[in-house]
């Protein structure tokens, strides 16, 4: 772990306060290196976030959910998904930032529109037109000063069937069970079983393969955050540390592919919906604080 190289005590702290390090981090290492003996996964010093990284991805999220909020106010049947895609490129720009999915590994456009059976990763185009009973996820990042925001929300378009309204509701009481369970020294697998658990109970699965991350000074930093992992496993949840949660929760089988022709949007393998609700949320030293949702 050279996250945790020994510091001297009387040395500045690694964290940048000025202060030195027995009077800043020296017991929050130690009590991370305690849970790291006994065979836990901790988090690199790399991940922790000070204030000042705090209060940029605030800004930062603060255009995310502007424009997730742009695109609620005008969303309807017969708009496109290239629409929303503009609306999302010209709100951030308006408000300095930058789409963090433009040309991410080459992603070409600036928001990710996943209709129905698609799980993720859609791309917005122009003929993709929203049809009355579609469910659709608008997933939105935004890079403010080289600060990542992430999140993302679910929207019915007319005359949507009561099944698959559940399941859209569902899943945002998985995000906001999974909030409750942010809690500093607890684990991310005590997170994720309670999300799993509300899924399984409404006879629902969860992906396995892709989930949250951490996210902040990148796109995606660790640790993965999945949502089928027993309690007690996973990282150690510790003050600082910022990532999403995100549960892609499925009406059918928790079975996905990807597009063979755009390389990008996953669908579910037995073409049933499936929705998904992500916030960013941070640990703090007596709970969480939703930072983007
Ligand atoms: N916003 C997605 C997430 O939640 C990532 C999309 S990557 C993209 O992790 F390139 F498809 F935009
Ligand atoms: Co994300």
């Amino acid at each position: 772990m050279t996250g945790y190289a020994k510091i001297d005590r009387n040395a500045p702290c690694w964290c940048g306060s000025g202060r030195k390090y027995k009077a800043c981090h020296m017991r929050f290492d130690d009590k991370i290196r305690s849970y790291e003996l006994k065979g836990h996964i901790v988090p690199d010093r790399s991940i922790i976030k000070t204030p000042e990284t705090i209060e940029g991805i605030k800004a930062s999220a603060k255009i995310n959910m502007a424009c997730l909020d742009a695109v609620a106010e005008v969303i309807r049947e017969g708009m496109s998904t290239e629409e929303i895609d503009r609306i999302v490129y010209d709100t951030t720009v308006k408000m300095g930032g930058i789409p963090a999915p433009l040309h991410y590994e080459g992603f070409p456009k600036s928001v990710c529109t996943s209709i129905n059976e698609e799980v993720c990763h859609g791309i917005p185009d122009e003929k993709h037109i929203l049809k009355s009973g579609d469910i659709i996820n608008v997933d939105c990042s935004t890079i403010l000063h080289g600060y990542y925001s992430d999140s993302s929300r679910m929207f019915c378009i007319g005359d949507v069937s009561e099944e698959k309204r559940k399941l859209v509701q569902v899943t945002k009481e998985c995000v906001e069970i999974g909030i409750e369970e942010v809690v500093p020294w607890h684990f991310l697998g005590d997170m994720a079983d309670k999300v799993h658990q509300h899924a399984k109970d409404n006879g629902y699965t969860i992906v396995r393969e892709i989930g949250g991350h951490g996210c902040g000074l990148e796109f995606h930093e660790d640790p993965f955050v999945s949502y089928v992992t027993p309690p007690g496993t996973e990282m150690l949840m510790v003050p600082g540390m910022v990532f999403t949660i995100e549960p892609m929760v499925n009406m059918g089988t928790h079975d996905i592919y990807e597009d063979a022709d755009n390389g990008w949007t996953i669908y579910t393998q037995d073409g049933k919906p499936s929705a998904q609700w992500e916030v960013q949320i941070l640990v703090t030293e007596t709970g969480h604080e939703v930072l983007c949702w």
